[in-house]
């Protein structure tokens, strides 16, 4: 039986319980509004760990003036039910009175890596996303922690700051989780109409043909990157944000692919704003065999 609690005291009671007889635990924090990405960490971590904690919350620090905060899609009890069959062994699900107590003003800000990309339209944002993690870590003291790809760039914030401040946790990387037609899930889906499900699709197709470029031998990340671009920005009713490809770890810019990367886009499908990514390049050696690639990267 999965427990659902509200409270950050109520959360510690039941983990110190559940941790008993050094049994460890995996936290998987997510916004709600789950699909299939969610549920294949909330898989991930029952398949590391003994204790699986999933957290649900619309973290409002995270959100810029005009972003969709309120409209964000919430359904507490649609999510208890998919994390309830999904094995789940607790869910917190505070509300923001209670992660952010009156007066409470200190922040985690990320360096560098959180002012590229994403980080250059939603100023603030990978700050908030920080902040709400490293709490949710002090709430629930996880031995693993687990972050999908879809979110490439909050990953590896999430790493950094993870090794910046030698918290005693391992941060999982699991792989993008896509519908049959490329698309990745994401709850901002629910977003799309119909025509705009339809021209959503050119993220995930921009990437697959820019991966195979790279298969046929193409190393010129300038070339490459605008080639991405352009096709991204020739969908209509598409707009495009950026189109990347940068270092896997460092997100700086890439001349040649030569090393590890990761190439990445945001674009508006309407009013919605979707992200997606691929690796590119050589793959490094992983040591965790539990990291599936996706069927259409790049070979080595
Ligand atoms: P949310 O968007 O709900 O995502 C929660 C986790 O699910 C993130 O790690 C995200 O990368 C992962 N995820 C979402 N879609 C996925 C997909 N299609 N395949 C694989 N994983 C996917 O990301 C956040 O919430 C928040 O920023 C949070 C980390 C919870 C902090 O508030």
């Amino acid at each position: 039986m999965m427990r659902r609690v509200t409270t950050i005291a109520e959360t510690r009671a039941a983990l110190a319980g559940l941790r008993r007889g050094g049994r460890t635990v995996g936290l998987v924090p997510t916004m709600g509004a789950l699909h299939d990405g969610h549920l294949s960490l909330v898989r991930a971590s029952r398949d590391r760990c003994d204790v699986t904690v999933v957290s649900v919350f619309v973290n409002p620090t995270q959100f810029g003036p005009g972003e969709d905060l309120d409209s964000y899609p919430r359904d507490l009890d649609a999510d208890a039910a998919l994390l309830e069959s999904a094995g789940a062994d607790l869910l917190f699900a505070p509300d923001a009175s209670e992660m952010y107590a009156e007066g409470a003003e200190t922040r985690v800000e990320p360096g560098s890596i959180s002012t590229v990309l994403c980080g250059a339209s939603r100023p603030g944002h990978f700050a908030g996303v920080a902040t709400v993690v490293v709490k949710l870590l002090g709430i629930t003291l996880p031995d693993f922690a687990f972050f999908g790809e879809k979110d490439y760039q909050q990953l590896k914030v999430i790493e950094r700051v993870v090794r910046d401040l030698d918290m005693p946790v391992r941060v999982m990387g699991c792989p993008i989780v896509r519908d049959e037609d490329g698309l990745a899930l994401s709850s901002r889906n629910r977003y799309l109409n119909a025509g705009e499900r339809v021209s959503a699709r050119v993220l995930s197709r921009a990437l697959r043909r820019l991966c195979e470029r790279i298969a046929r031998g193409e190393i010129d990340a300038c070339e490459l990157t605008r080639a991405l671009a352009d096709e991204v920005s020739g969908e209509p009713g598409v707009r495009l944000e950026y189109a990347a490809i940068v270092d896997a770890e460092t997100l700086a810019p890439l001349g040649r692919l030569t090393s590890p990367g990761r190439a990445l886009v945001a674009a508006r499908v309407g009013r919605t704003r979707l992200i997606d990514n691929v690796a590119v390049g050589p793959v490094p050696a992983k040591a965790d065999a539990a990291v599936v690639p996706l069927s259409w990267r790049s070979p080595a």
